[in-house]
């Protein structure tokens, strides 16, 4: 059987991982890994999820199945908390799924099952997981233009000419906010243009919303997914926990179609529910149910709100403390660090440079530059910055 197999290729999120732990020097700086990090370099557990796990402990009375699609509870919370109240909630249906990976899965395979021939549209570049997991629901995939590698800003003009060629019944991912790699997200205009373009074009957004409320704030980031639910017949949103309620490892995410009308929305939602069942059966509970109560609660709700707002504002002065250093160091100008947002940014490095940055300078990026910004920290800042102005 397996003889038939030939060796997957090494993840090179992965090797990096391995390569900074197996790193004797002690100055070593990892900004390679896509977690959250507090300035002690740890990625704590959120105090009202933890209250919340301590409250599921002593009410939780049975752990019996929920269902395919999940907690009808956690489902409404999040459907609030990505469209808010002014929402057309007859016309969208949630499936509660294993991440924010398991919703653009089943939202992946549910393009393929409605519309085969589609092809995804998705940003250059995009984070390294997109393409494996839209693919292997069958979907084409096509790259449009997004970063400007030098400005470190959006290619405005080339996204748009490139959709505007985009076959109608085409879908266009694109990140809510915070985008993973390059941190250079659309301003609301941008998005605005972008939506009538779909509109007229008869494209299919479907929006990966990861990192709700650690770019602007969790309204501000959702604006783009409810002005496009404001405007678009259909669309879909892939929304993940993982990182505004920091729980990575318990698996919490949400998908939701929006569709043409009520009846179009029950068809589409079972059809989740037949899916998931065939995936995973039934999500994972017990992360969104801590999720829940938090959500539920105005206590928590607030306490975690609070604390999301300190690791967003605490990434804000990193990325200008890392901006004027490098600006400092370099005499060029990096002030598109502090205009991009969520944790990463992608510095304009080539692939030897960030390997001699790994091998003489124990810096740890990945490949094509990206930091995560939340890895630096008051003491290694200048550090990284001196090393990156010495190895360009
Ligand atoms: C752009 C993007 N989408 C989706 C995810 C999904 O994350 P998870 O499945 O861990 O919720 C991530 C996680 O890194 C991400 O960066």
């Amino acid at each position: 059987m397996f003889e038939t197999l030939t060796p997957a290729k090494p993840d090179p999120i992965l090797t990096i991982m391995a390569a900074f732990r197996e790193d004797k020097r002690a100055d070593k700086i990892d900004v390679s890994v896509g977690v959250y990090k507090d300035e002690a370099g740890g990625t704590p557990i959120v105090a009202a999820v933890r209250e919340a796990e301590l409250l599921l402990h002593a009410q939780q009375q049975t752990k019996t199945y929920l269902g395919p699609l999940g907690d009808v509870g956690f489902n409404d919370l999040m459907r609030g908390l990505v469209f808010g109240q002014q929402a057309d909630k007859a016309r969208i249906r949630t499936a509660q799924t294993p991440g924010g990976c398991g919703a653009l899965r089943l939202l992946a395979d549910l393009v393929a099952a409605a519309r085969p021939d589609a092809t995804v549209h998705i940003p250059d570049p995009t984070w390294v997981n997109h393409e494996p997991l839209l693919a292997s629901s069958g979907l084409k995939l096509k790259s449009y233009s997004y970063f400007d590698r030098a400005g470190g800003g959006v290619r405005f003009d080339a996204m748009v000419r490139d959709l505007a060629v985009a076959k109608p019944g085409d879908v266009v991912l694109l990140h809510g906010c915070c985008h993973n790699p390059t941190g250079a997200d659309l301003d609301m205009a941008q998005w605005k243009t972008i939506g009538t373009l779909m509109l007229d074009r008869g494209l299919f957004p479907l929006v990966d919303l990861a990192y709700q409320g650690l770019g602007f704030g969790l309204e501000e980031d959702a604006g783009p997914v409810r002005h496009l639910a404001s405007i678009m017949p259909e669309m879909a949103v892939a929304a993940s926990c993982s990182k505004n309620f920091a729980v990575y490892r318990d698996r919490v995410g949400a998908a939701f179609i929006l569709a043409s009308s009520a009846a179009a929305a029950d068809v589409a939602g079972a059809k989740l529910a037949t899916i998931g069942r065939g995936m995973w059966s039934m999500p994972p509970d017990h992360g969104a149910a801590a999720v829940k109560i938090v959500l539920e609660d105005e206590g928590l709700r607030a306490n975690w709100k609070a604390e999301l707002d300190g690791m967003r504002e605490r990434i804000q002065m990193l990325r200008a403390n890392l901006a004027s250093e490098l600006t400092r160091l370099t005499n060029s100008d990096f002030s598109f660090v502090t205009r991009q947002t969520g944790m990463f940014s992608c510095l304009p490095l080539t692939d030897g440079q960030a390997q001699r940055l790994r091998d003489e300078r124990g810096v740890y990026l990945l490949p094509d530059g990206r930091i995560n910004v939340a890895g630096l920290n008051a003491q290694n800042t200048a550090p990284f910055a001196k090393a990156f102005a010495e190895t360009r």
